[in-house]
């Protein structure tokens, strides 16, 4: 893969994404042994820098460097100079000045990320840019689809819930539709907004309007912190109308797959029942995201050629 930063997958092809699949499959043997360490980035510099909260993105990707040997260092918001005034611009010099090699941004401002690739001339990893893109979350969805249905083209997949506010959604959506798969999307209409039909997705607003042949069910939490005062009436009315329960699920195809990028409202977006039940796949998905971080690093640093053994029986 030639470029320098994963900024979001609007502008990355079909064949890099199933580069970035294919390497992440091979990938996923190392976190299976005992020692779950390949050389591959030894000596090479890789910082965390989440200026929005974060569990599984942050640790993932943390993760994902160690594995490949890399020396990893974070800082959060809360806990670092932003909180005395820093602009990210001062943070990014100050980062600059330390010599990294790779810098993995989260930040309420879409086209941070892109500002920082700009500026810089180290790597550049967005995990998720206020409502813009999260496109390692959308890989690693991807990866779980593909896992369970082989190709992508032809399958139907159904987006519920806050789409509008989503930048796991928007990331899927660009993904998804490069990869010939189509996308339904449901919500209320403050969040999931009739214009999103110019991006390539069929635009519903009932749940049973997109569950009946649905290859895959992708519930997302209400974005709180990005909704504006008013947008959104009680949790109970919406879970009602929106949350997939096990009486909604009944109505879509039974081999269905539940996906969720966490994390989850229980009893909001989905219930108890439905997340923790047989058709849900949210764990994969976590499992999933440390190969495809590990695959991301490895195809933008130029790590050195994978280690005998490295792939999979599956790969
Ligand atoms: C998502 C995010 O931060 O965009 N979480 C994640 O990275 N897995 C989704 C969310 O916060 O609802």
């Amino acid at each position: 893969m030639r470029r320098k930063d994963m900024l979001g997958l609007r502008d990355v092809s079909a064949e890099e994404i199933v580069e970035i699949l294919d390497t992440a499959a091979r990938f996923r043997s190392v976190s299976e042994r005992r020692i779950k360490k390949v050389p591959t980035l030894r000596g090479r510099t890789v910082v965390t820098a989440f200026f929005e909260d974060s569990t599984r993105t942050r640790l993932s990707f943390d993760l994902a460097a160690k594995r490949l040997s890399a020396d990893t260092l974070g800082f959060s918001a809360s806990s670092s100079s932003t909180k005395k005034g820093e602009t990210l611009m001062d943070t990014a010099r100050n980062l600059d000045a330390m010599k990294p090699d790779a810098i993995i941004i989260r930040h309420a401002h879409a086209g941070a990320p892109h500002m920082l690739a700009q500026a810089f001339p180290w790597t550049v990893l967005n995990a998720g840019d206020g409502i813009n893109e999260h496109p390692s979350q959308a890989l690693l969805d991807m990866l779980t689809m593909r896992d369970h249905l082989g190709e992508l083209a032809g399958r139907t997949v159904a987006i519920v819930g806050d789409v509008y506010h989503s930048r796991v959604a928007r990331s899927n959506i660009y993904g998804l539709t490069r990869m010939g798969a189509r996308v339904v999307v449901a919500g209320p209409g403050t969040m999931c907004r009739q214009d999103m039909a110019h991006l390539g997705v069929e635009v519903r607003h009932r749940v049973d309007d997109v569950l009946g042949d649905a290859d895959v069910v992708m519930m997302l939490r209400i974005q709180r912190e990005r909704l504006a005062p008013g947008m959104m009436a009680s949790a109970r009315e919406y879970s009602r109308f929106y949350g997939l329960d096990l009486d909604k699920l009944r109505r879509a195809r039974p081999e269905v797959l539940v996906m969720h990028p966490g994390p989850i409202n229980r009893g909001v977006e989905l219930s108890p029942e439905v997340a923790d039940g047989d058709r849900s796949v949210i764990l994969e998905q976590v499992t999933n995201g440390v190969a495809v971080r590990m695959a991301l690093l490895y195809l933008l640093l130029g790590g050195e050629p994978l280690p005998a053994g490295a792939d999979d029986a599956a790969a």
